[in-house]
């Protein structure tokens, strides 16, 4: 039996995990559970895994938690709470599916007290890389990934040397406007943003695929995930999203990792692996159905955001953590209607463009570095 503690449950990951756990309950037990606002969706899951510590964003939530729950449990709240509930108990995993920055100190946490990381957090990663990695290390701790491309690459991986690799090909679908030219891209929508075409995602991972970021921080991710150079990873448009990812070998072989757009996959294998369970309900991929996969050459003209992400991680130092930040707070105004499509990536730029990066920066530096950036950005409305 693991026990898990899940930060992030009511998101469109944490909602999923739960499924995994709801199906596997000889297998997986749920210990600590934290949500932020979503009351509604929050109270249920509490009402039906009875976790043994809760965390929520704020007081007030907390305070309608505490009146409705039927149990006795501690309720928690703030950054303090999102802790507690990372590295309670003796939990084996911690599954971390937080949306952005905030992920990054629960995940420091619970590496030091010894927990593995599913990590769905790709934010974490992308600002602190080099700190997460080298104290996964220290503390033999694992980081598994959950996001289907990191899982694609690490299953067709396989513990091989990378020596042996000579890159690693993530895929992306484009996103909601990938058959848009710049110019149509000046009056898209945050409605039509919305629409991703094959996946169902939180609203901020929806807005970058459409932009490329998530692409671009994904590359980041893989960079820190699998210890390889940007020069080794390569970025391949695949508008069916069957291919989750690729790795290929220096004697040429290319392995790739199929499947169909069902994040329950890679959670699931982030749950129990090395071992592999029965997915319940989940639909099989029908290759007769799907008929041709295509392929395209990514546009980095096109696609700037992915651009800026690689000029971004070969920076390297306090970069990403800017090129993270500016761009959390960039997607933040475009969602609130206050900017459109297009300035999140100018907006991004500016960022970087003002930043002059601190190589190999301590936790603090990049703390400084991230607030810094949020603050900038917010200057570039007037
Ligand atoms: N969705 C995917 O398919 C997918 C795939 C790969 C990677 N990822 C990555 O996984 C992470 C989560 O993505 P998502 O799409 O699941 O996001 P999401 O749907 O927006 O969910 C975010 C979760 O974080 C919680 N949260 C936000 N602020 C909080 C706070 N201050 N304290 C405690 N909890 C807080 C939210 O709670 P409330 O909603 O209750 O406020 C929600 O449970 C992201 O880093 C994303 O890039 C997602």
């Amino acid at each position: 039996m693991k026990k898990i503690n899940l930060i992030g449950s009511t998101g469109s990951i944490g909602i999923q995990t739960l499924d995994v756990i709801r199906s596997h309950p000889e297998k997986f037990k749920l210990e600590a559970l934290s949500f932020g606002r979503n009351f509604e969706e929050g109270i249920q899951q509490i009402e039906e895994f009875k976790p043994a510590l809760i965390s929520v964003s704020s007081d007030d939530i907390a305070g309608k938690v505490k009146k409705e729950m039927t149990y006795t449990a501690p309720v928690l709240y703030g950054q303090e709470g999102l802790v507690e509930a990372a590295v309670y108990g003796d939990a084996d995993l911690l599954v971390n599916a937080v949306m952005g920055r905030i992920g990054l100190e629960p995940t420091l946490k619970a590496i030091e007290a010894g927990k593995n990381i599913a990590i769905a957090n790709k934010e974490t990663l992308v600002t602190a890389g080099h700190i997460v990695t080298e104290m996964s290390r220290k503390h033999g701790v694992k980081l598994i990934p959950v996001d289907s491309e990191h899982s694609a690459i690490d299953q067709c991986l396989h513990g091989d040397s990378e020596k042996e690799v000579s890159k690693l090909i993530l895929t992306a679908s484009g996103g909601s406007f990938r058959d848009l030219s710049r110019k149509e891209l000046e009056n898209v929508t945050v409605k039509d943003a919305l629409k991703h075409p094959n996946w169902n995602m939180g609203a901020k991972i929806t807005i970058d695929s459409a932009t490329m970021m998530n692409k671009g921080l994904e590359v980041i991710e893989a960079k820190w995930l699998f210890n390889m150079p940007y020069e080794k990873i390569d970025v391949l448009l695949h508008k069916e999203s069957i291919i989750h990812s690729m790795v290929e070998y220096i004697d040429g072989s290319i392995l790739a990792h199929l499947g169909t757009p069902d994040m329950r996959v890679p959670i699931q294998y982030a749950l129990s692996e090395p071992d592999r369970l029965d997915l319940k309900g989940g639909d099989r991929l029908k290759l007769w159905e799907v008929g041709a996969l295509h392929f395209e050459k990514m546009d980095y003209d096109r696609f700037r955001c992915l651009k800026m992400a690689f000029e971004a991680g070969r920076a390297g130092g306090t970069a990403p953590a800017v090129l993270n930040a500016a761009n959390e707070v960039a997607v933040s105004l475009f969602l609130e209607g206050k900017i459109s499509f297009l300035e999140i990536e100018t907006f991004v730029e500016k960022a970087l463009d003002s930043h002059t990066p601190i190589s190999n920066p301590s936790l603090e530096e990049v703390l400084s570095a991230d607030k810094a950036a949020r603050s900038s950005v917010l200057t570039y409305l007037n």
